[in-house]
């Protein structure tokens, strides 16, 4: 897992999945360095993986007091639970459906549960967050934000592209990726993970990216897309355009046999 300060008030933790066929896909986790230190989302949940030893090398878990989960797909929720031991005064961020969700598999600690729902804020002593739920999402669960101090909006599964190389995937600035590849990227992860996008009512989803673009973030921290600073006109204009991106079909049984084949010694 890779780490970037990108700026005094934000810690990247940059892991990444590959996914056959699609390429690497970034999995964030951000650490917000307020008053009240944020973590949003936990990463993946590969039993290989150590997300906990990871962010103890950014802050100290018992000084972590708000967890904000996005939603909670299993490549958010990988160290959720052991942050919660190690992180005694923390409190969940997540909606009562993320919670409901939740519970059907863990014991959730209904006493350190904050809901939050979208339009509603959270003072948290040097900054308030406001969440909103971004334009495409995979859960209806999901919930972004966006931080007073820094302005930087959270983006969750909303902006996420794979990259070529895992190198970009965990790397600090989607500034290093050629922009048509970055367009590309979206295009195919809005059919990948909202391909409802392509039903949608034209003007009412404009409308939604329009509320969400007029934020001005400083930055888009998306979970599966490198830290996008100063690149809001061209993540908004590829946002609008995801009604009319490809049409994504899942690998059928014979290329899963054909790709178990490549596994095979020779
Ligand atoms: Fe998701
Ligand atoms: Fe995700």
């Amino acid at each position: 897992m890779e780490r970037h300060r990108i700026s005094p008030e934000i810690t990247v933790l940059s892991d990444h999945a590959v996914v056959p066929g699609i390429g690497f896909l970034p999995v964030n986790t951000f650490v917000l360095h307020a008053e009240q230190p944020v973590v949003v989302d936990t990463g993946l949940s590969n039993p290989d993986k150590d997300y906990l030893t990871a962010l103890a090398g950014v802050i100290d878990p018992a000084d972590v007091r708000w967890i904000w989960l996005t939603h909670p797909d299993r490549d958010h929720t990988g160290g959720l639970w052991r942050l919660l031991e190690a992180a005694p005064q923390a409190r969940l961020i997540t909606t009562f459906g993320g919670m409901g969700i939740l519970s059907c598999e863990w014991d959730v600690p209904m006493h350190r549960i904050q809901l939050l729902n979208p339009g509603e804020q959270l003072d948290i002593g040097d900054r308030v967050l406001t969440a909103y739920r971004p334009p495409l999402f995979d859960s209806p669960v999901t919930v972004g934000f966006q931080e007073s101090r820094s302005g930087a909006f959270f983006a969750s599964d909303c902006f996420g592209g794979a990259m070529s190389t895992a190198e970009l995937a965990s790397g600090p600035d989607l500034r290093d990726v050629p922009d048509d590849d970055r367009r590309a990227a979206q295009l195919l992860w809005a059919g990948v993970d909202s391909p409802w996008v392509r039903l949608v009512d034209r003007v009412a989803y404009g409308r939604v990216v329009d509320e969400i673009r007029g934020l001005d973030p400083s930055a888009i921290l998306s979970t599966h897309l490198p830290p996008a600073i100063g690149m809001n006109e061209q993540l908004f204009a590829t946002l609008a355009e995801a009604p009319e991106g490809p049409e994504f079909s899942f690998p059928d049984q014979a290329a899963l046999e054909a790709l178990l084949a490549t596994f095979e010694p020779a």
